[in-house]
């Protein structure tokens, strides 16, 4: 294995991070032992952040020992992974908006103690700001028509010199008009909102019609 980035490692084309829960398969992903660690394969077909690595991604969001605010945690399939790569050291608070995909984040969650679910809407931060502090990164998976004004709002719980990153769905913003040009609105949004924009990658082929992009908070 080799590291690709600090807790991600590549083999051939394929991407792993090193498991919190060994002998655990979070979405059927393969699990492979080498020597005394367990490595879960990261499916991009079924994580956004893996398809943007995939993709070439140059700015990794997150860090070994990061707080993470995640939106949009779903079933825990990324979520999971972000949790393997922050380590012990680290914390992944999960928001999911979702009743039935919650109950299914659950029983993830119970298997690693640095994920904490919550069950919050991710427009109206001020639910669980005093949970969660401040936070070295902030993921974004909501795919809805308001993305990235969550975002911006999240942000406030970011600390300066944080990361941001916000895999934008187009049509979940607008079917009718040329993806690029969703894409661009977006990011003009939260530009605005004072963000610096690192990097901008397309996520096709393994999502059809959405982007994965990197933001920074200004010192
Ligand atoms: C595309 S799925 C996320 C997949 C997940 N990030 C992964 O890779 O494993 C989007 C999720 O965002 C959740 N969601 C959408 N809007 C939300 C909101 N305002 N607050 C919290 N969760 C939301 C949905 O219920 C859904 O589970």
């Amino acid at each position: 294995m080799k590291k690709l980035f600090p807790g991600v490692f590549v083999k051939g084309n394929k991407i792993y991070t090193i498991s919190l829960a060994p002998g655990y398969s979070v979405y059927g992903e393969r699990l492979e032992t080498a020597g005394e660690k367990e490595y879960r394969e990261w499916d991009p077909f079924r994580s956004k952040l893996g398809a943007a690595m995939a993709k070439g991604l140059r700015h990794f969001p997150i860090r070994p020992g990061d707080r993470v605010l995640y939106l949009g945690a779903a079933q825990g399939t990324t979520a999971s992974h972000v949790s393997d790569l922050v380590g012990r050291n680290g914390v992944v608070f999960c928001v999911e908006f979702a009743p039935r995909a919650f109950e299914k984040l659950l029983p993830v969650c119970e298997s690693r103690e640095n994920m904490i679910p919550l069950l919050a809407d991710a427009g109206d931060p001020s639910k669980y700001s005093e949970t969660v502090g401040l936070v070295d990164s902030v993921f974004q998976d909501v795919a809805q028509p308001n993305q990235a004004d969550i975002l911006v709002r999240n942000c406030a719980l970011l600390r300066k010199d944080g990361l941001a990153a916000i895999a934008i769905k187009s049509r979940s913003v607008d079917v009718t008009e040329a993806p690029a040009k969703v894409f661009d609105k977006e990011l003009a949004t939260i530009r605005k909102a004072g963000l610096e924009q690192l990097e901008v990658v397309r996520l096709e082929p393994f999502e059809k019609d959405h982007a994965l992009a990197v933001f920074r908070k200004p010192v």
